[in-house]
């Protein structure tokens, strides 16, 4: 089962900074899951639209421009990072799940993905990108085909078998809540990897390994780890 640790280990650092990163590394995760939105033309790392909830700035993100989204504090004095200060931090060392959650985020991720295999040392393979809206994957599935893509479902995940079929994704992601034995049977024999989010609490990590799904999303990827070794 693999350990993605959500927004970085974002219980012990503030989620979707460079701490957050580092830290998910250090802790051995298999995989980092953060979110990008689109400033200025360049993807951002950010969960929310808006700045309020994870930074000392006010508004929308897509309302920033570069040079002030750097002023801001993203949590014990972490910025708010680009998704290449994530890709150069990381460097190849773990996979990287980008989550697309801005509007228009397809189009700038395809040659900053092209740049980091060249020049930081990731294998295309170390990519998987998800989202909630589903036509940015289309579009990242027909610029590169070989890319594993996730569907993301908020909610009961309906009709994920058509959704994840005409998509060719490699993984259906949906929240531990809407999980049962059937949908991972399912799934198991369609080649569609099931990831759930977001599962933190001890007793529902033993759950997730005991049904046998392929992947969690968590804040905490050593206690995990450690879980699972003990299971
Ligand atoms: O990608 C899994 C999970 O991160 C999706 O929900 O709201 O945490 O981005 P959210
Ligand atoms: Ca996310």
């Amino acid at each position: 089962m693999k350990i993605i640790a959500h927004r970085g280990a974002s219980a012990d650092a503030p989620e979707n900074t460079l701490a957050a990163m580092e830290l998910a590394l250090e802790q051995d995760a298999d995989a980092i899951e953060l979110d990008v939105h689109c400033v200025e033309g360049e993807l951002v790392v950010i969960h929310d639209r808006y700045l309020d909830h994870t930074t000392s700035g006010q508004g929308l993100v897509h309302n920033m421009t570069l040079a002030q989204l750097a002023t801001l504090d993203a949590g014990g004095g972490q910025r708010v990072p680009t998704l290449w200060q994530v890709m150069q931090c990381v460097a190849g060392r773990c996979d990287i799940n980008i989550e697309l959650k801005g509007l228009g985020t397809a189009d700038p991720l395809l040659p900053l993905l092209a740049r980091a295999e060249q020049s930081l040392g990731f294998n295309p393979e170390q990519w998987l990108i998800s989202s909630f809206h589903h036509p940015m994957l289309a579009q990242v599935k027909q610029a590169r085909p070989e890319l594993k893509i996730g569907t993301l479902f908020a909610g009961c995940p309906l009709r994920y078998a058509e959704v994840a079929s005409e998509l060719n994704a490699h993984s259906v992601h949906l929240s531990a809540n809407f999980l049962d034995a059937e949908l991972l049977a399912d799934s198991r024999r369609r080649g569609t990897k099931i990831y759930v989010y977001t599962v933190d609490r001890p007793d529902e990590v033993a759950e997730m390994i005991e049904l046998g799904v392929d992947g969690i999303f968590t804040n905490y990827p050593a206690r995990t780890r450690a879980l699972c070794h003990s299971q």
